[in-house]
C-alpha cells in the first residue's frame, strides 16, 4: 500500500498508479498543545511505501509517525520515499557549532524504514547517512517535458557548477542545445550573486535548470543577467519548486517567460511527475 504524507498527496496518487497498489486512507490531526497526530486507516498486504516529502519541522514528525502507524498495522516492510528531502542543504557544519541537520534528520527516518528512497537530492553523499544508504534517483529527465519544442538556438545554464548534469540531462532530453554554467556566490539566504558565463546568449532561448529554487534568489539573479545580456526567453526550471515566500514575485519581476518543477513539492508550477522515476526504483528490488 501506499501511504501518503501531507506534502505529497498528488505524488503518492501518481505513484498508486503507476505500481497499482491501493492508497491508504490518512488522516493528519492536532492536538490542542500543538502536538500533531497522522494516523492510517484500514490497511493491508506486506509492504507500505510511506511517501512523505519534508519541506517543514512538522512534515519530518508526521513522516516519523507514519512510519510508525505502518509498523503497528503490521506492514513486514516499510518503504520510505522522500520525494523532497528536507534540511538536505545543511549537509555539513558549515560554522563551529552547527549541527549536520541532514545526518540528524537521515538518522532519525532510517529507524522506521527497511528502506529509503530520494529524488534528487542536493548532494547524493547524503544518501550515506541513512542506515542502511538511501538510494537517488532523477527526475531531471522529466523537466524537457513542458518546454517549447521550438526554442532558439537553446542554451541550458545551471546557475552554479553543481547543478551542471542536470543542465546536461535535461539537454539531452530536450534533444540538444548548448550547455554552459555561471559561478555563483551567496553572500547571505536572499543575496546571491552570480557571474555570467561565456556563452553568448543575445537572441537565444535560454533555460536555466537546478535543483532547488527556495527563495527565488538565485536564479532571478540569473534570469537578470540573462536578461541584461540580451537573451531572448528565460525558462527556469527545477526539480524541487519550493518557491518560499515571495519567489514567484521575484522571479516574475526579473522577467522569466515560465516556472517549471516537478511534484516533489506540490505547487501550481508542478508540471510533471517523479513518480514514474520512484516506481522504476521500487520495481528494480
Ligand atoms: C544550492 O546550491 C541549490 O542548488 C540552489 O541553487 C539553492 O538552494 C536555491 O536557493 P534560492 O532559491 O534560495 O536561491
Amino acid at each position: 500500500m501506499i501511504l501518503s504524507g501531507r506534502h505529497s498527496q498528488s505524488i503518492a496518487a501518481a505513484l498508486a498508479r503507476e505500481l497499482d497498489e491501493p492508497l491508504a486512507p490518512v488522516e493528519f490531526d492536532r492536538f490542542p498543545d500543538g502536538e500533531l497526530m497522522a494516523q492510517i486507516g484500514q490497511t493491508d498486504g506486506e509492504r507500505a511505501v510511506v511517501v512523505a516529502s519534508t519541506p517543514t519541522s512538522d512534515a519530518h514528525l508526521e513522516l516519523l509517525q507514519l512510519q510508525d502507524a505502518a509498523r503497528e498495522a503490521g506492514f513486514e516492510q516499510v518503504v520510505t520515499v522522500l520525494p523532497y528531502m528536507g534540511y538536505a542543504r545543511q549537509d555539513r557544519a558549515f560554522a563551529a557549532g552547527e549541527p549536520v541537520s541532514a545526518r540528524a534528520v537521515a538518522r532519525a527516518i532510517s529507524t522506521g524504514a527497511d528502506r529509503v528512497i530520494t529524488v534528487d537530492p542536493h548532494e547524493e553523499a547524503v544518501c550515506d547517512f541513512f542506515e542502511p544508504s538511501a538510494t537517488a534517483v532523477t527526475a531531471a529527465d522529466q523537466l524537457a517535458e513542458p518546454l517549447p519544442d521550438d526554442l532558439t538556438d537553446p542554451l541550458y545554464l545551471s546557475p552554479d557548477a553543481g547543478a551542471i548534469e542536470l543542465a546536461e540531462t535535461v539537454r539531452d532530453a530536450a534533444g540538444g542545445g548548448e550547455v554552459d554554467y555561471f559561478e555563483k556566490t551567496r553572500h547571505s539566504d536572499s543575496d546571491v550573486e552570480v557571474t555570467p558565463s561565456d556563452a553568448a546568449v543575445e537572441g537565444r532561448d535560454v533555460v536555466v535548470v537546478d535543483d532547488i529554487i527556495a527563495t527565488g534568489s538565485t536564479m532571478s539573479e540569473a534570469v537578470g543577467v540573462l536578461d541584461d545580456r540580451g537573451a531572448a526567453d528565460v525558462y527556469v526550471t527545477c526539480v524541487h519548486p519550493l518557491l518560499a515566500s515571495n519567489a514567484v514575485t521575484k522571479l516574475s519581476r526579473a522577467g522569466v517567460a515560465a516556472i517549471y518543477g516537478t511534484d516533489t513539492i506540490e505547487r501550481p508550477q508542478s508540471e510533471v511527475s517523479a513518480a514514474p522515476a520512484i516506481a522504476a526504483a521500487l520495481e528494480r528490488r
